[in-house]
């Protein structure tokens, strides 16, 4: 059976907490992100604190040919992947007519076309197996419509979608997938969007990477579709969906504004 799990975005934040995870369990580990120095120090405390083998590429996921070195990576070291982890991903902060648009392109890369790309490329060796668990990460932003961060509120619509509809076709196959829907969490997430301070404080202290990292774990282990983490998010996820979305929209934008 294949024990190799890949993770993306895995030198920080929800995807280090993934790595610590998938360790304890035993598996081996295909670690990316950009950030070699950071991804090797992590492959070092993991392989001395736990009995696998962790390979790290420094990539950015971004590029067009991307996916395809991850793959050429995967084949030379002779990997079966069973567990595929998308979750590298980014935001930014502001009203779209003001964003740097160069950055916004980027965010389609990583956060859809790459996700989209690394599934594609794993998942048929997974089916054939008759085994295999896809996570990906989504966002309570991909229940609603969200102004001052529209690309990335769609973007993780997007992934949502794609997983729900994913794991439809899956079923009997033996192979799974979820989708992770954090809300704000404590991670490297609200500075690199650029999230201002006065909107950060309160709502980033919310949750802790860890917790929602093990609750998004186990769900993916039970083939869950759509997870969660925690009871307000839950009450956020389901007024989403059955508000009128104008309201969604006019709540969002309220609670967008800093202070
Ligand atoms: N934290 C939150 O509030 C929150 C809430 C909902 C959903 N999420 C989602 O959770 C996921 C993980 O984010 P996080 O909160 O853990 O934030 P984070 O600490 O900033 O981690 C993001 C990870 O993605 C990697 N990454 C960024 N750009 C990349 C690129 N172009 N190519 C390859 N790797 C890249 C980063 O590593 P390098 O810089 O080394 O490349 C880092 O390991 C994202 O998809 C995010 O949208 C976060």
């Amino acid at each position: 059976m294949a024990n190799t799990a890949l993770v993306t975005g895995a030198s920080s934040g929800f995807g280090l907490e993934f790595a610590r995870l998938l360790a304890r369990d035993g598996y081996d580990l295909v670690l990316v992100a950009r950030n070699k120095e950071k991804l090797v120090r992590l492959k070092k405390r993991i392989e001395h604190y736990f009995k696998v083998k962790v390979y790290v590429l420094a990539q950015d996921l971004s590029e067009e040919d991307a996916v395809n070195k991850v793959r050429e990576f995967t084949e030379k070291e002779g990997l079966e992947i069973e567990i595929l982890i998308n979750n590298a991903g980014f935001g930014d902060y502001g009203p779209f007519a003001l964003s740097d648009y160069q950055k916004q392109t980027e965010m389609i890369d990583l956060n859809v076309r790459a996700l989209t790309q690394l599934t594609h490329a794993y998942l048929m060796s997974m089916i054939t197996r008759g085994s295999g668990r896809i996570l990906n990460v989504a966002s309570i932003a991909s229940f609603e419509p969200g102004p001052m961060m529209s690309v990335y509120y769609a973007t993780k619509a997007y992934v949502l979608s794609f997983s729900q509809a994913i794991s439809r076709e899956l079923k009997g196959t033996g192979v799974t997938c979820t989708a992770l829907c954090p809300g704000p969490t404590d991670t490297g997430f609200a500075k690199l969007a650029e999230i201002p301070d006065s909107r950060m404080s309160e709502a980033f202290r919310m949750y802790k990477p860890r917790d929602v990292a093990r609750e998004g774990y186990r769900g993916m282990m039970k083939g869950k579709t759509v997870v969660v983490p925690g009871a307000a998010l839950k009450a956020t996820a389901t007024a989403a969906k059955v508000l009128p979305s104008k309201l969604v929209t006019e709540v969002v934008y309220h609670t967008q504004q800093s202070k």
